[in-house]
């Protein structure tokens, strides 16, 4: 056994520090999780009092695109690790404070900045590594995309902004009638608005998967890679609404997803958890997209794994040796605010938590609004039906209300 990892004291001389860049629910079960192994954590977040804020050592509200401010945030509390947890950042700042010896970011630098926008990751996913992928193209005017979808594309066929993530101006477009508001919400709904769409063919799957894949090191010291269950999901507007874990599937669908997973995460290098989203047919695989990091299907290994995949990731980015076994199948739904305004309250707790193996977490967000993601339901089964049915269940029984509403 090789024993190289140190853990400090918080808050002291010989403290652990690891900063968050991003700070929402996903944030939050990562500074818990490293919380709990006694680490010093600084949450990071464009909005004051994001749900990470409120259960980090310190938290900061800055622009994680300008690269003064998230260096200066660095320079001052000096962490060892670097979490991101969102794809909006300064990745070129991140690379100068890698450079300077500053700190380390998670899983890479190079990861960052690939899955940043969609081009890159794309690229190196059916280009590089020669992945199966949707027939996809990048158009940079209207008349592009039109051109593009004629040569090829066809119908119906997903149109993306380049940088983005929640089904954030995304349309599926059936004729070319559609394609000029599909582009005009695409330039508008982006994160960072670069002018640039992809258009991708739609891929007629059975259903898609999230497959968290970690690389660790195993106990001799070398990293290996490690896979969760495979987790199914559904997603409306391009943002998922319920997932569950096992999703069955056929054994060489299985290993091809596998291989996939293994494959662009050995290119992104690193340790850490990653987010492996592809869509499954028969014994057939694609590759979607990709996480460097927790992803929000993820959220219902927190009843289904004995370490959920923030733990995982805490453990994997401090060279700890991890653990991906299933307890038993479970379900989460997503708590939408349902309503726009701040100081929320929740009522309907006690029969939501009358169901069985059930549990809730509210991510206590300052403000709400008709769709955004307040809290998640969770429930464990049997079976992934049981399980499904009693998230709906606890979902639908809490009543968020708005101060003003
Ligand atoms: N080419 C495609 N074929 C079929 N479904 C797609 C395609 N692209 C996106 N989708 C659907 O939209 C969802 C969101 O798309 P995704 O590329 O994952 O965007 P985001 O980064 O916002 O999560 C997918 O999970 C899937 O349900
Ligand atoms: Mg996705």
């Amino acid at each position: 056994m090789r024993e190289t990892v140190i853990l400090g004291t918080p808050l002291s001389s010989s403290a652990t520090k690891v900063m968050l860049l991003g700070s929402g629910e996903l944030g939050k079960e990562v500074v818990i999780a490293l919380q709990r192994l006694g680490v010093e954590v600084i949450a990071v977040d464009r909005y004051e009092n994001a749900p990470g804020h409120q259960v980090a050592h310190r938290a900061y509200t800055i622009d994680m695109t300008d690269a003064a401010a998230l260096k200066a945030v660095v320079e001052k509390e000096k962490p060892h690790l670097i979490v991101p947890e969102i794809e909006a950042l300064n990745t070129d700042a991140l690379a100068d404070i890698e450079q300077a010896g500053l700190s380390k970011v998670i899983p890479t630098v190079k990861a960052v900045q690939l899955t940043m926008n969609r081009e890159g990751i794309r690229r190196l996913a059916a280009e590089t590594l020669k992945l199966p992928t949707s027939p996809y193209a990048f158009a940079r005017s209207e008349a592009e995309l039109a051109a593009s979808i004629d040569a090829g594309i066809g119908y119906p066929c997903y149109i993306k902004p380049t940088m983005s993530s929640s089904g954030k101006g995304q349309s599926r477009i059936t004729q070319a009638s559609e394609i000029k508001a599909a582009w005009e919400h695409a330039a508008t709904g982006g994160r960072v608005n670069l002018g640039v769409v992809i258009v991708e063919g739609q891929i007629d799957f059975d259903f898609e998967i999230t497959l968290l894949t970690v690389r660790a090191k195993n106990s001799d010291g070398d990293i290996q890679t490690y896979f969760c269950e495979p987790i199914g999901h559904r997603q409306e507007k391009g943002d998922y609404v319920e997932s569950w874990q096992p999703q069955a599937m056929t054994a060489s669908a299985l290993k091809a997803a596998q291989d996939v997973a293994k494959t662009v995460t050995d290119a992104l290098g690193g340790l850490g958890l990653f987010g492996v989203e592809l869509f499954v047919k028969g014994d057939q695989v694609w590759f979607s997209e990709v996480s460097p990091r927790p992803h929000d299907t993820g959220m219902v290994t927190m009843c289904s794994q004995r370490l959920n995949e923030f733990e995982l990731h805490a453990r994997a980015i401090l060279g700890l040796p991890v653990d991906v076994v299933l307890n038993k199948p479970g379900a989460s739904a997503v708590i939408y605010g349902g309503v726009d305004g701040g100081s929320l309250t929740y009522t309907g707790l006690e029969a939501a938590l009358s169901v069985p193996d059930s549990d809730v977490r509210l991510f206590g967000k300052p403000v709400s609004f008709m769709r955004r993601r307040m809290g998640v339901a969770l429930a464990s089964g049997d079976s992934t039906d049981e399980a499904r049915a009693r998230a709906k269940m606890v979902a639908n029984a809490v009543k968020p209300k708005a101060d003003n509403a």
